[in-house]
């Protein structure tokens, strides 16, 4: 019999995706991408940078491959994303003098792209994430300052699920976002989600990324946010997930001197506990969770390697260097099947 991977062990939970790039679809990683897990989203090959540099110039090379990879193995795919604030051309907010646009423009803009796109790939793209970290990081604040919002208002949110939902009435809408289950911040999505909903916008989930490390999120805050955003009748995607070995505090600035960035064994039993810990949890919300995600493949390469300071080595997957399980994943799959 075939050796059994993530996706098959948790055949009565949930799909497990994973974050690509088309670099991966060849050679070890190819093969492990088959065995282990059962939905892929494009790392960045899909957002509005890479398919419209430039207006009406539309590049889908990558994105296609990364489509085409997906059905010819069985594979779904999640879409990401449609509008976000990061990994935007200039061109959508400027006209041919370097003026700001009207709102009515942009939102043209926003329509051409996310008709395109999703039309594209409608019945290939299982799941779309819409709009993209439109929540401000400021406690006291709301929506977040972007070009969007400074042209739009908060408009443009619920015209970007109203486009997708005409381009592919199937496809399921998500609003995506991070830190979503910390205190300072999970009152302003919420909100935002609710008044979505009050709207009777097509949304149908919430995509909550995952960015977590060895101390965040504690299960107490896990199970409340899963409880509180489907209380609104939404479903829940894992859309991003990662451990990082190191606590967010430390992971925004630079390394000091002397401090090493080594996986010391004390940091893979704290990266292990807390990965068996949260898909405990996922798996006692299975009826609300449709999918969990892992951003990026294996330790061999992480965006956090790079993030905020480049060249600082993280080893937040569940896979090593060399395309082993670590011991976090014989804890993920160890349960009761
Ligand atoms: O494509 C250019 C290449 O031409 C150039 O030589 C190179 C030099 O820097 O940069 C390349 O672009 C990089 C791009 O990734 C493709 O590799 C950008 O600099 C780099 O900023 C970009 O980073 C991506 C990041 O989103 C953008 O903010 C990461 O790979 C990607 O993992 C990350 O993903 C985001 C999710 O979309 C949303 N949630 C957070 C998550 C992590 O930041």
């Amino acid at each position: 019999p075939k050796a059994k991977g993530l996706k098959d062990y948790y055949q009565k939970y949930f799909p497990i995706g994973v974050a690509v790039a088309v670099r991966n679809l060849q050679g070890d990683e190819a093969q492990l991408i088959k065995k282990q897990f059962n939905s892929i989203t494009a790392e960045n090959a899909m957002k509005m940078a890479s398919i419209q540099p430039k207006e009406g110039l539309f590049y889908w090379k990558d994105a296609d491959s990364i489509v085409s990879f997906a059905q010819k193995n069985g594979i779904k795919v999640r879409g990401h994303n449609l509008c976000w604030h990061e990994q935007t051309p200039d061109w959508f907010f400027k006209d041919n003098e370097g003026k700001q646009v009207t709102k009515a423009v942009l939102l043209q803009r926003l329509k051409t792209h996310i008709t395109a796109v999703v039309s594209r790939y409608k019945g290939k793209i299982y799941a779309w994430d819409v709009v993209n970290e439109a929540v401000d990081d400021d406690p006291n604040g709301y929506l977040r300052n972007s070009k969007w919002y400074q042209i739009c208002g908060e408009d443009f949110i619920s015209k970007a699920f109203e486009y997708a939902h005409e381009a592919d009435p199937d496809v399921k809408l998500f609003y995506n976002d991070y830190n979503t289950e910390r205190p300072e911040k999970w009152e302003q999505i919420y909100k935002l989600l609710k008044s979505l909903k009050d709207k009777g916008v097509p949304i149908d989930g919430v995509g909550l990324q995952a960015h977590w490390s060895v101390v965040e999120p504690t299960e107490a805050e896990l199970r409340s946010a899963i409880e509180r955003y489907s209380s609104l009748g939404l479903k829940i995607q894992f859309t991003e997930l990662d451990i990082s070995i190191y606590p967010w505090e430390k992971i925004k600035r630079a390394r000091k001197p002397g401090e090493s960035d080594a996986f010391t064994p004390e940091l893979e039993k704290a990266q292990m506990e807390k990965y068996a810990m949260v898909f405990k949890v996922f798996r006692a919300y299975k009826n609300v969770i449709t999918n969990v995600t892992f951003w990026n493949i294996s330790d061999r390469y992480s965006w956090l390697d790079n993030y905020p300071v480049a060249g600082r080595k993280n080893y937040p997957l569940l896979f090593d260097h060399h395309l082993q399980p670590k011991k976090a994943y014989w804890e993920v799959i160890n349960f009761k099947k």
